[in-house]
Parts: structure tokens; sequence; C-alpha cells
């Protein structure tokens, strides 16, 4: 058969794709640009005739009934590494289950030990070599395509091709339909006050040639902006982001400088606004992989000067980083904080920056606390953390002992906090 032939012989629609979805199914999905919107709006509609079906995903773009309906408990239930809202509204329920890994490790863990059977993804259009691309999430995406006993792929003519290890070729897929959906976006939103004197400290612990991480959340961004004046940078992150798009489309990343992989930006998923997306297409610089290989330590340390920009909810004074959950209440995940956190560490020249506003909730709550409270998951050991900023400036944590990161971390608090942390420092004898 040629690729029309196999193409049409797969083709049916996304209600022949339902029916292909039995009891005790684990459905796996990637998000981003291959989410395969369609048939997540649709798949709470089979929960009339299947029970104990499990759906795996991270991050989920949208608010599907599967997502929201407490009725479906038994029927289809969620695992999830990364919590959203849903997640964390619905967490009472016992309708989710969340599974503390590394981002490295999720595609080879889960594959491991909860299979999925059915892996459904949006992708491409077919080229004229057969090929389909899955051009926007490699998180865990191919691990699940290559454990999975049935494929269906959603084809949307909105996706573009990005290179990498994204093109399959259509004899993986067991069954195709065709469905039209816009791309979700993450257009740049403004910085505040705070997020620009916070990027001010952090870029200038940037220097013109390094290669840079920037993770999720609205610092990151911030960073992103304010980099504008820097040349040659390079990047080897998990997510290609709208502000990485803004620095690659004015040419202050170049790639040319990176020691490993030049010349090529490097990322494991890709979540923006169009023009990242029209620069992404076609774009033989950019390189999509896997996970396991982009958010490998060992791979992330192979990078000289590299340096990783992430956020955090809480920080102690000793070092500890949350940045996924408020007390023990799960807000997202680990994600990739702890694989880039070890990978600058260990990177020559490295550098791993928290960077976080030294208040939450309108001023009241310092982020900066003497001990993580009850509950709160530690995202990075202290033994990986380097440097922490605020808007009050920089604190280096790496190589310091334990007093000095007191000091250090009490000088860079919101000044309406410090006494009582040097008082409660005081009383639990962490100087
Ligand atoms: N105490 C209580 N609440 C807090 C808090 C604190 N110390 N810090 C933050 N919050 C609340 C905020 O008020 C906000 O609540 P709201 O949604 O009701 O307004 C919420 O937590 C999120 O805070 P915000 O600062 O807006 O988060 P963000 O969008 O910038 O994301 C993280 C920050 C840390 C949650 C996010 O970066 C994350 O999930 N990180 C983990 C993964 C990671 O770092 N990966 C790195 C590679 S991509």
């Amino acid at each position: 058969m040629n690729y029309s032939e196999q193409y049409q012989s797969r083709l049916g629609t996304l209600e022949g794709a339902l029916s292909m979805i039995q009891s005790g199914d684990t459905i796996a999905t990637p998000i981003y640009g291959n989410e395969p919107t369609q048939f997540l709006k649709q798949l709470h509609t089979i929960a009339p005739r299947v029970e104990h079906v499990s759906l795996w995903t991270m991050l989920m773009m949208g608010d599907y009934p599967v997502m929201t309906d407490d009725s479906l408990k038994g029927r289809i239930d969620i695992i999830s590494f990364f919590y959203n809202n849903n997640c964390r509204d619905g967490h009472a329920t016992g309708r989710y289950e969340m599974t503390p890994l590394n981002l490295h490790s999720v595609g080879p863990t889960v594959v491991e030990t909860r299979r999925p059977t059915v892996f459904v993804a949006a992708v491409s259009p077919m080229d004229a070599h057969g090929k389909v691309y899955l051009s926007f999430d490699l998180q865990a995406t191919l691990e699940c395509l290559e454990a999975a006993d049935k494929v269906i792929f959603e084809i949307n003519p909105h996706i573009p091709r990005v290179f990498g290890e994204t093109a399959l070729p259509i004899e993986c897929a067991d069954y195709i339909y065709e469905a039209a959906t816009p791309l979700p976006l993450a257009p740049l939103a403004p910085s505040s006050p705070v997020e620009k004197k916070i990027a001010e400290h952090v870029v200038s612990l940037i220097h013109d040639g390094d290669c840079i991480q920037l993770g999720i959340g609205g610092m990151p961004n911030a960073v992103g902006e304010a980099l504008m004046d820097k040349h040659d940078l390079g990047i080897h992150t998990e997510m290609i982001t709208s502000s990485m798009g803004k620095l690659l489309r004015a040419g202050v990343v170049t790639n040319a400088r990176k020691n490993f992989n030049t010349g090529k930006t490097i990322g494991a998923f890709a979540w923006g606004d169009q023009p990242l997306y029209d620069y992404l297409a076609e774009n033989t610089s950019v390189c999509l992989r896997r996970a396991a290989w982009v958010n490998d330590p060992f791979n992330i340390a192979q990078n000289d000067n590299m340096v990783s920009v992430n956020t955090a909810i809480q920080i102690d004074l000793t070092g500890q980083v949350c940045s996924e959950s408020i007390g023990p209440k799960q807000f997202s995940g680990t994600g990739g904080a702890s694989d880039f956190a070890y990978g600058a560490f260990h990177s020559k020249g490295g550098r791993g920056i928290i960077a976080l506003a030294s208040t939450a909730k309108g001023g009241t709550i310092s982020k900066i606390q003497p001990t993580l409270s009850p509950g709160s998951v530690v995202s990075i050991s202290r033994n990986l953390v380097d440097y922490v900023v605020t808007e009050y400036g920089i604190a280096k944590l790496k190589n310091r002992t334990v007093r000095q990161r007191v000091e250090n971390l009490i000088a860079i608090a919101h000044p309406d906090f410090r006494a009582e942390l040097r008082k409660q420092a005081d009383e639990l004898m962490l100087w």
C-alpha cells in the first residue's frame, strides 16, 4: 500500500475512536498542541459502558467533562504527574491520583508501572513521506506510544511540523480521524514591577554565551523579557516558551556558543504564542526530544555555563525549595525543577537560580520561611540550590554553611518579615 492507501485504510471517525476504549484500559495522552482535544471533549460519554478506565496525563489544557465530572469516579479516573486547577479542585473526590516523579523519569517509569494500553494524540497532517508529527510534547509521549496496544491519532491541520524525535510513520497508528482544533496559546503576559525587579537581579547572573533553561510561571517569562540585550545565548530547556521565541526571533539566542548540540535549540515541549509556533515550524535549528533525554541531569550538565531559572512557592532558611504544594495540598508537580537544578549544579560554569517574589497573597505571607509549612513537598533538595533571587537581591547558597544561608536568605526577605525570621532562626538554633 502507498502512504495515501495506508492513511485511508485507518481513517474513521471520533465515535469510532471512542468505541475502541474498553473497561480496564489505561489511556495516555500528550498535552499542549498534541492534546487530542476532540477525543477528550467526548471521553466522558463512554462512562455508562466502562469501568476502571484510567486516563494518565499532566497539565491538561482543556476543561473537559472527563476532568471535572465527579460522577465518573470508578468508571474513568485520572492519574497525573502534574496537577492543574481541575486536579486540585477534584483531588478530594478520590478521582485523582498524583505520582511524584522527576520529569526525566516519567516516561520510563509509567511504562514499567502503569503501562498505557491506549495512546491517543493530536498530530500534524501526513506529509509526502508518510509521516505525521508530534510537534509540541515529548515529555513522556514516545514511551507511552511505544508501549500501547492501540494507537489513535487525531489529525489536526493546525499542527505544523516541528523537527526532532517528532516524526512518526502513519503505519504506527491503528486508527485515525480528522479534527481541526486551534492550538492552545500561552501569550506573554506583562510582567509586574516586582517580577521586573527580580528579573533585573537574575539577568545580572547571566552572561553572553550562556545556555539557558526557563521554567514555568510568570517569573521565568519576566526573565526572558529582560534578556533581550544579551548575545549568543543557547537553549537547552524542558519547555520552549513564548519569551524564548522572542529571544530566538531577535537573534539573542544563536546557540552558536553551545558546546553540546551546537547550533540547536533543544527542548522537550513547547507551549507559547502563535509567533513561537510559527518560528518552530519546519525550523531545522529546533530539536524536540523526549524528556528522558532532555531532562536527564547528566545531559543537562554536559552544557557548559548552563543557567537554570525556576520559581518556587516557598523556601526555608536552609535552602529547601517547595515548588509544587501549598502545605500538603498538591498544587502542580516537580516537573523538571530538580532535574535542571542538578544539571546546572554539575555543569562547568553552571548556575542554578530560584527566582521568587519575597511575599505571596498580597504581601501577607513571606515566601522565605524558617521551616517549610507542614506537609510541604521538597521539590529541590537544599544540597542542589545555588542562587535564590527576590526583588531585594541575590542570596548565594551553594558552598555556604547553614549559618551563611540563613544570613543570606534573611537579607533578601521582605523587610517586614526579617525581624521575625531572625527571631525564629534563633529559636530553631539555625545560625
Ligand atoms: N503560600 C501560600 N500560597 C502561595 C505561596 C505561599 N508561599 N506562594 C504562592 N502561593 C499561591 C499564589 O497566591 C497563587 O494562588 P492563586 O492561584 O490562588 O492566586 C498560587 O500559589 C500560584 O502562585 P504563582 O506565584 O502565581 O505561581 P506561578 O504561576 O508563577 O507558578 C509554581 C509557580 C512554582 C507553582 C510553578 O512554577 C510550578 O508549578 N513549578 C513546578 C515545576 C517546575 O518548576 N518546573 C521547572 C521546569 S519547567
